[in-house]
């Protein structure tokens, strides 16, 4: 595999595209501050100080359950920071390490590292700020100490080092580039590579009024080809949805609309007649199906 294939996007914030992307996630407002100011922050000390100095290396690691909101967050990151730049203008390079793992062995090591300390400073050779998305680093950058060599194949700890190595290379050479590595799997991640980000930030399953706002968000959101399914959004059973969703990420809150709708013939021909009752049962359903999944991870 080329490693020019592990570039899955490159594009120059702000992007229209991009715009919905941070204010989609809906978290508590600190943890949007910190990784924008860290990020910030960040690209204002590293151009002027060597990493000897600041122990900065431009590296932000999101973590948390899958589904909510690491990826989208990062993505929306490049466009929000964009303004705030002296160029006004930032770049969004987006990698997928997952193929190079699969090269042949011993190979990996050398592409992780061409990757990312030739090819994707290559692209952001111009200077202006950029975040590199390094999504779910955990196929990467796998823990050596509690890994067995069995479970995790020398190559992938080759990979590791290549990975931290690279890193320590884009601090000291490249000051306008701040990786953003995403993280389904905190606890497997490699020491060393925790202790080099600058700022680890968790973001955790959404709490009661969380979901209620996720999913008053999705309703406001259909209502906008569908307005009946707005009025939804101001109904005093929310809460009773919310509450029987606790323990379900983001994105399957949002998905209990879409479940919803596709309950009755009648919804499904016109989504406006979608009532607050095909929410509440859905979301019980869902929150049923979660307390189940739980219990058979426990039993595992
Ligand atoms: N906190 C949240 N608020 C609103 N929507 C969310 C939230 N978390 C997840 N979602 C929805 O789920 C989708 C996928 O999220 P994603 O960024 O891929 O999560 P992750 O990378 O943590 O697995 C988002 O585009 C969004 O629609
Ligand atoms: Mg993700």
């Amino acid at each position: 595999m080329n490693v020019a294939d592990c570039v899955i996007a490159n594009e120059l914030m702000p992007d229209p595209a991009y715009e919905s992307a941070w204010s989609s996630i809906i978290v508590e407002p600190s943890l949007k501050d910190r990784l924008l100011h860290a990020t910030l922050l960040a690209l204002q000390l590293r151009p002027k100080l060597p990493p000897e100095v600041t122990a900065l290396h431009g590296l932000v690691l999101l973590h948390g359950p899958p589904g909510t909101g690491k990826t989208t967050l990062a993505r929306g990151l490049a466009h929000e920071l964009a303004p705030l730049t002296d160029s006004k203008q930032a770049r969004l390079i987006e990698i997928n390490p997952h193929g190079l793992m699969s090269a042949e062995h011993g190979q990996s090591q050398q592409k992780v590292f061409e990757l990312l300390s030739d090819h994707v400073p290559s692209l952001a050779a111009d200077g202006l700020p950029t975040i590199v998305l390094l999504d779910e680093v955990e196929s990467m950058a796998v823990s050596r100490s509690a890994a067995s060599l069995q479970a995790n194949p020398a190559d992938v700890h080759r990979a590791t080092d290549a990975v931290l190595t690279a890193l320590d290379s884009v601090a000291r050479e490249h000051p306008s580039i701040i990786t953003v590595a995403t993280s389904n799997f905190t606890d497997a991640l490699d020491e060393a590579f925790k202790s080099r980000s600058d700022v680890a930030i968790e973001i955790p399953l959404p709490d009661a009024d969380g979901i209620k706002a996720i999913l008053g968000r999705t309703l406001l959101d259909f209502g906008q080809a569908y307005p009946g399914i707005a009025k939804l959004a101001g109904d005093s059973r929310l809460d009773e949805a919310a509450c029987s969703l606790i323990g379900v990420d983001g994105r399957r809150v949002r998905k209990v609309v879409t479940e919803a709708l596709g309950r009755r013939r009648e919804s499904i021909l016109d989504p406006n007649t979608l009532t607050i009752e095909d929410l509440t049962e859905t979301s019980r359903e869902f929150g049923a199906m979660e307390l189940q999944m739980e219990a058979s991870d426990a039993a595992l």
